[in-house]
C-alpha cells in the first residue's frame, strides 16, 4: 500500500472510531461464517445493538419453552410457584448485566431456586435471601447459619424417618419453637402435603407417584445431599427471617445489587397465590413504587394481566414474555418486569 493509501485508511478509521466503530476480531467456525457475514451491516448500527442482545439471548436460552424438568435442582424443597424452570433466563440476565452483581437479592426466597442458583454458579459476589414464613426460614437458617451438628442432626432425622401415615401426622402436629426440629417439618410438611403446599390444612399426598402414597415424594439421600450441597456455599448466602419491602429498601441505594422478586400473586382477581403460601397478602403497587426506586438492575415476575401489565407500563418498566411448559406440558406465558 503507498502512503497516501495508507494515510486515507487511517483518516477513514478515525472517522469509523469518532462514530463509535472500532476493529474487532474474531474465531469463528466456518459453518458460521457466512451467518457472521450476513451480520457485518448490522454490527455497525448502534440501533441494532438492543435486538442482537436479544438474539443473543435466545440462542443462548434456546428458542423453545422452558421445560421445567430439565432444569437441575438445588432445592430441598418442591415450592408451588417455584422458579426452577426460569433459571435459564435468569442466568442470561446476570451474565449480560453489564457488571457482575455484587450481591444478588432475593427477598421472596420461597424454596430459593434463583438465589441458590447464582451461589452455586457465582452469578452474583453474594446472595442474599428472605422471607417471612416461620416454617421455610427455619429451614434456610439452619442450612446457612445453623451449627455442623444442627445439619446434621437434620440429615440423620430425614434419612432415619420411618415415612407411614402416623409419623407423619406426628411431626406435622407438633408444635415446636425449636429451629432445627422446624427445619424438619418443613422438610416432611413439603414433601407429604399436595404439591408442596405449605399453607396449613393442605391435604396429604395420595396415590402420589406411581401409587407410593407418602413415599413418592421422599427420597431420604437426595434431600441429604442437596443440604450438604447447599451448606459448602454458606459463606456466599445469607438468609434473614424477615419482611420483603424491608430488606429491598435496605439494598435500594446500592447500584450494584440485582433483585429478583417473585412475589405471590394475588391481584388482578387471579387468587393464585392464596391456597398456596401462608402469607399471601402484597401491596403490589407499592412493590412496584418501591422497585422503580431501587438504583440496582431487577427482574420481577408475574403471572400475564393487564393488571400487571398496566403497573409495569406506569412504572417504566420493561416487559418480557417467557414461554414455558408447566407440569402438565401446557404452555402458559409469564412475564418477566425488567428494571432497566
Ligand atoms: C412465589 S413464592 C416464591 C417462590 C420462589 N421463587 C421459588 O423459586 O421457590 C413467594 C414467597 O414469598 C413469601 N412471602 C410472602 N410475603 C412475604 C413478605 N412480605 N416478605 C418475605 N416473603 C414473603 C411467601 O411465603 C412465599 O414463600
Amino acid at each position: 500500500m503507498d502512503a497516501t493509501a495508507l494515510e486515507r485508511q487511517h483518516r477513514r478509521i478515525g472517522r469509523l472510531k469518532a462514530q463509535g466503530i472500532v476493529r474487532s476480531q474474531v474465531l469463528v467456525h466456518h459453518q458460521c461464517k457466512t451467518t457472521l457475514e450476513g451480520l457485518r451491516p448490522f454490527l455497525l448500527d448502534p440501533i441494532k445493538a438492543k435486538q442482537l442482545e436479544l438474539l443473543t439471548l435466545k440462542i443462548q436460552s434456546g428458542t423453545k419453552p422452558i421445560n421445567v424438568a430439565q432444569v437441575r435442582q438445588l432445592s430441598p424443597l418442591r415450592y408451588p410457584g417455584g422458579k426452577t424452570w426460569l433459571v435459564p433466563e435468569v442466568r442470561n440476565w446476570l451474565m449480560l448485566a453489564k457488571r457482575k452483581p455484587a450481591v444478588l437479592v432475593e427477598p421472596f426466597a420461597g424454596g430459593a431456586m434463583v438465589g441458590l442458583t447464582a451461589a452455586a454458579e457465582d452469578l452474583a459476589d453474594k446472595v442474599f435471601l428472605a422471607e417471612l414464613d416461620d416454617d421455610v426460614a427455619a429451614l434456610w437458617k439452619i442450612i446457612f447459619h445453623g451449627s455442623a451438628a444442627e445439619v446434621t442432626w437434620l440429615r440423620n432425622s430425614i434419612t432415619s424417618f420411618k415415612v407411614n401415615l402416623d409419623n407423619v401426622r406426628d411431626v406435622l402436629a407438633k408444635d415446636t419453637q425449636e429451629t432445627k426440629a422446624r427445619a424438619f417439618r418443613t422438610i416432611v410438611k413439603n414433601r407429604m402435603q399436595r404439591g408442596g403446599i405449605m399453607a396449613a390444612g393442605a391435604g396429604l399426598v395420595k396415590s402420589g407417584e406411581a401409587g407410593r402414597g407418602l413415599h413418592s415424594r421422599w427420597y431420604p439421600e437426595t434431600l441429604g445431599k442437596r443440604i450438604d450441597a447447599l451448606r459448602t456455599l454458606k459463606d456466599r448466602i445469607t438468609f434473614e427471617h424477615g419482611d420483603a419491602f424491608e430488606v429491598i429498601r435496605r439494598f435500594a441505594s446500592d447500584s450494584k445489587a440485582a433483585f429478583f422478586i417473585d412475589p405471590p400473586y394475588t391481584a388482578g382477581g387471579k387468587k393464585a397465590g392464596n391456597r398456596l403460601y401462608t402469607n399471601n397478602e402484597i401491596d403490589h403497587e407499592g412493590l412496584f413504587a418501591l422497585m422503580s426506586k431501587v438504583r440496582g438492575i431487577a427482574m420481577l415476575t408475574y403471572d400475564d394481566t393487564p393488571e400487571v401489565r398496566k403497573l409495569a407500563k406506569h412504572h417504566g418498566f420493561r416487559i418480557v414474555e417467557v414461554p414455558m411448559k408447566n407440569t402438565h406440558h401446557a404452555i402458559i406465558r409469564e412475564l418477566l418486569v425488567m428494571k432497566p
